[in-house]
């Protein structure tokens, strides 16, 4: 039976590291946003909204050659870079292909997909990242649950992308007094996004994936994904997979 929260209990956390996760998911009553702002997460919203039907996550690229036997259209990357012999990667570009409508594509990440598989044990997983901050926001505020914002990182060390997306849905949610449960984890990363919001990308110059991805020659991908409430989309995980609720 579902646990009724008082208003006045809703707790936001913020978990850095999927490594973490364990420790922050204790209370089966909440919301994990999974956060890979570079790129899986952007990605994936991209998608979803350029009409593709279902993403189907998965933890290893093993798991996506089996896919990929089966027929599958299948994307895969690692450090940055698609994984050989696999039809696409982690762009979002790629993901607005009109060829892509309708279908189901399945996709392995360095860490965005790993934080998903570590999420599944929560009752309700949905994707953020800047292009759907605000629709994010408006989701958690219609649940009656609390929020763990789950950073995807990097190999699940700290980064700063994801916290500062984590840190932008404190600051819209701690509008709301519903919201009185607001740990250090969220209190910091508010703190973090304020300073950066005026110049997001510059604030991220030093930042490691920023830097990997640069060198990728990739600064459209990062410019893309730092963008704010482009579309108005929540990709929540039902079964096996990310689609948008109807
Ligand atoms: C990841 O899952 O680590 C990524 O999204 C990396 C990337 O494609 O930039």
């Amino acid at each position: 039976m579902e646990t009724i929260i008082q208003a006045h209990e809703r707790k936001i956390e913020i978990c850095y590291s999927p490594a973490l996760f364990p420790v922050y998911y204790s209370n089966k009553n909440c919301v994990v946003v999974v956060i890979d702002v570079f790129r899986a997460t952007s990605a994936i919203c991209t998608a979803l909204q350029h009409g593709v039907k279902r993403i189907i996550p998965v933890a290893s690229v093993d798991e996506a050659r089996e896919y990929k036997a089966q027929g599958y259209i299948v994307a895969a990357e690692r450090h940055g870079e698609i994984v050989e012999g696999f039809d696409m990667g982690n762009s979002p570009f790629s993901y607005m292909n009109p060829a892509l409508k309708g279908k189901e594509v399945v996709l392995t990440t360095t860490n965005g997909t790993k934080a998903i598989e570590r999420a599944k044990a929560a009752d309700k997983v949905i994707i953020g990242s800047f292009l759907n901050l605000k629709a994010v926001c408006n989701y958690l505020e219609k649940q009656n649950k609390h929020v763990i914002l789950l950073c995807a990182g990097w190999r699940d060390r700290y980064n700063m992308e994801d916290s500062l997306f984590a840190g932008a849905v404190v600051n819209q949610l701690k509008q709301n007094p519903i919201y009185t449960g607001i740990a250090d984890s969220s209190l910091a990363a508010d703190h973090l996004y304020q300073i950066a919001k005026g110049d997001l990308n510059g604030f991220l110059a030093n930042s490691s994936h920023r830097k990997r991805l640069a060198r990728l020659n990739l600064e459209k991908d990062i410019e893309y994904c730092l963008q704010e409430n482009t579309m108005d989309l929540v990709p929540i995980f039902k079964g096996n997979a990310l689609s948008v609720s109807k």
